[in-house]
């Protein structure tokens, strides 16, 4: 007797503990707002790393158009055949032009056979087929090729591709005898982003704006920074005539010996008053980063001397001017003249990227008081180091709180299991003082810098994750953005990036499309989902976070289940008068972590959509293995 009674005991555990895995009782209270989110939220950081500007976003075909390269003819050569007498010359005007010296001559002898010079591209040229092609050179016609002078001259032709190709290049046939001088030789697709000339590789661009970015970090990355301070950006050398924009040795060039790059430059054909209309385009505020007069310090770790700090921080006034300033001021007239007298709305700028140490705070204090005491309304963002604790983050977040910084900049490349034990990570932070900008984060398939990194599933799954926390902590955590944003399949230095491309397409990786979904999904202020009265933030390896948004009047829900199985979800929606009894649902899933999208089709992780029941102001769903779901339901 005694017996079956146990038994039956065990028997009703057994069941309560399966029916407690079975069903899990989400509540949200979709009236008790908890912090606004701001609208900056979830952005981009664009950095010329992995061929993201030149052989990437800028659309120009020809890699060394100007001759500008350490090693001039760097992508370039001369073609004859054996008939043809013809030779080259690198010619540097050093005296008269100082930005762009150098130029090419190409001698015939003869007129015999035929000669060509031919630019490889990077990693050759993407041309598709019934696109248009502007080709246009600066020439100094001689001989008898073009006798009209002794100038140069800008000389422009177009052609319509005949079949797409990935690895063209470009051959510029030279007849007739006799020698002609070339320079900024340059072949770009007609079709830009919004048809631009000399503008945007377009596909990517769109891949960008279905992010709906709130703000776009821009140019870096240590590339603000430079290997060292004559290497650093500096955004003046990068607006007006692209002929006169210096070109500079890219820093990702030389920087891991184990991807180099010998023929990575910048040209700055992307620069900051394309950067600016992008972000205008995009919708997104700008987040300039400045330099601080300190290079990277991974590298040559050299400093401005502080009595000669001026010029660094006049930089950073002056931008400000640039994009805000009326048609009276001198920066503001420069921004009319090249084509937009509207003012940018510039609201926040960066100061040093990735800097540490007490010769950071000394130059913060000089930036902040000077741009503070001109333009107080400017936000100011701040790094606290290359990583997210340990002894240099510890001395900048306590240095920068007590200077009351306005947002700390926090970079993490960790573990998924890093990001998935962070999702509370701001739970515990102070609600007032200094907020926080996710700078630069990605998870780390195998360890940060390692090439072996990929973009697969449980990385983004992780990130999904630890999202869940930043919008739950939206009162303190005001933006947040994905690093590096754009790598060339054939030419990248740094790996896991967020949209991987080459020369005709592109493919968004599962990282994307979790950005995408919080990007597009943002709502307008949080309220709390809990799991047994507490944040879902890793029990049974759930994660959660609700917002409403106000504009579209919606509930939004989002759930990551990091588990291997299925959970049965019941989230009931409290706080509300009546809602839709449809919602519409948007799922991630894969049961294989290690599943990864890539070219030729391969699509493992994309966005599904659905409709779902909503009964009884409770909306049931099976959670299924490793995804990531986010429920919209009208609010009537
Ligand atoms: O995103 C790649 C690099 O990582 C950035 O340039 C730098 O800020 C960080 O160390």
């Amino acid at each position: 007797m005694k017996k079956t009674i146990r038994a039956g005991i065990i028997a009703t555990a057994c069941f309560l503990i399966h029916t407690a895995h079975a069903q899990k009782q989400f509540i949200v209270k979709a009236n008790e707002v908890k912090a606004t989110i701001q609208p900056t939220m979830w952005g981009i950081f664009f950095e010329d790393i992995n061929f993201g500007a030149d052989g990437g976003l800028y659309a120009e075909l020809v890699k060394n158009r100007s001759f500008e390269f350490n090693m001039p003819m760097m992508g370039w050569k001369l073609v004859n055949d054996k008939e043809a007498d013809a030779s080259t010359l690198i010619i540097n005007r050093q005296q008269a032009n100082t930005v762009n010296p150098r130029f090419i001559r190409v001698s015939r002898n003869n007129t015999a056979g035929t000669v060509q010079l031919i630019n490889e591209g990077f990693k050759g040229m993407g041309i598709k087929q019934n696109e248009q092609y502007n080709f246009s050179g600066n020439t100094l016609a001689e001989g008898t090729i073009h006798p009209t002078g002794n100038n140069w001259q800008l000389y422009k032709t177009n052609c319509i591709a005949a079949a797409t190709e990935a690895k063209a290049v470009l051959s510029v046939a030279i007849e007739g005898k006799g020698s002609i001088d070339m320079d900024m030789i340059s072949l770009f697709p007609e079709h830009t982003w919004k048809n631009r000339p000399g503008g945007l590789r377009a596909d990517l661009v769109q891949l960008l704006a279905d992010l709906h970015p709130g703000f776009l970090r821009f140019p870096g990355g240590c590339i603000v920074e430079g290997r060292d301070l004559a290497t650093r950006y500096q955004w003046k050398k990068t607006i007006g005539d692209v002929n006169k924009r210096k070109l500079i040795i890219n820093r990702w060039n030389t920087e891991f010996a184990h991807r180099p790059a010998p023929d990575y430059y910048q040209s700055f054909g992307l620069g900051f008053y394309e950067y600016f209309q992008l972000a205008e385009d995009l919708g997104a505020s700008p987040l300039p980063i400045l330099n601080c007069g300190m290079a990277c310090q991974f590298n040559t770790a050299e400093v401005a001397d502080m009595e000669q700090i001026d010029p660094y921080v006049q930089d950073a006034l002056d931008l400000v001017e640039f994009a805000n300033g009326d048609l009276t001021t001198k920066w503001g007239a420069l921004r009319a003249s090249l084509g937009h007298p509207a003012p940018f709305n510039l609201k926040m700028m960066g100061i040093g990227n990735e800097q540490w140490g007490p010769q950071f705070i000394e130059r913060y204090r000089l930036f902040a008081k000077a741009i503070k005491s001109k333009y107080p309304t400017i936000q100011l963002i701040n790094s606290v180091g290359p990583d997210p604790d340990g002894d240099k983050f510890t001395y900048l977040n306590d240095t920068l709180r007590k200077l009351q910084a306005d947002v700390l900049d926090e970079h993490y490349y960790r573990s998924p299991s890093w990001f998935f034990s962070n999702a509370k990570r701001y739970d515990q932070y102070p609600r007032n003082g200094s907020k926080i900008f996710a700078g630069e984060y990605a998870a780390q398939s195998v360890v940060a810098v390692s090439p072996l990194n990929r973009n697969n599933w449980l990385c983004a799954l992780s990130e999904a994750a630890f999202m869940t926390g930043l919008e739950r902590n939206a009162d303190v955590v005001s933006m947040a953005s994905y690093a590096p944003l754009l790598a060339h399949t054939e030419g990248w230095q740094w790996t896991p990036d967020l949209i991987w491309f080459d020369n005709l397409h592109a493919y968004p990786t599962p990282n994307y499309y979790v950005q995408k979904l919080y990007g597009n999904n943002k709502g307008t202020q949080t309220v709390p989902i809990t799991l047994n009265n507490e944040a879902v933030a890793g029990q049974d390896s759930l994660y959660a976070s609700a917002a409403i948004d106000q504009t579209s009047h919606e509930l939004i829900i989002k759930i990551v289940n990091a588990a291997g199985k299925a959970q049965q979800g019941n989230i009931l929606l409290e706080g509300i008068n009546k809602l839709d009894t449809k919602a519409q649902l948007t799922l991630l899933q894969n049961n294989n972590t290690e599943a990864v999208n890539s070219f030729d089709g391969i699509v493992n992780i994309a966005p599904q959509q659905q409709e779902m029941a909503i009964k009884d102001k409770t909306a049931s769903l099976l959670l299924a293995p490793y995804s990531f779901a986010v429920i919209r339901i009208k609010i009537l």
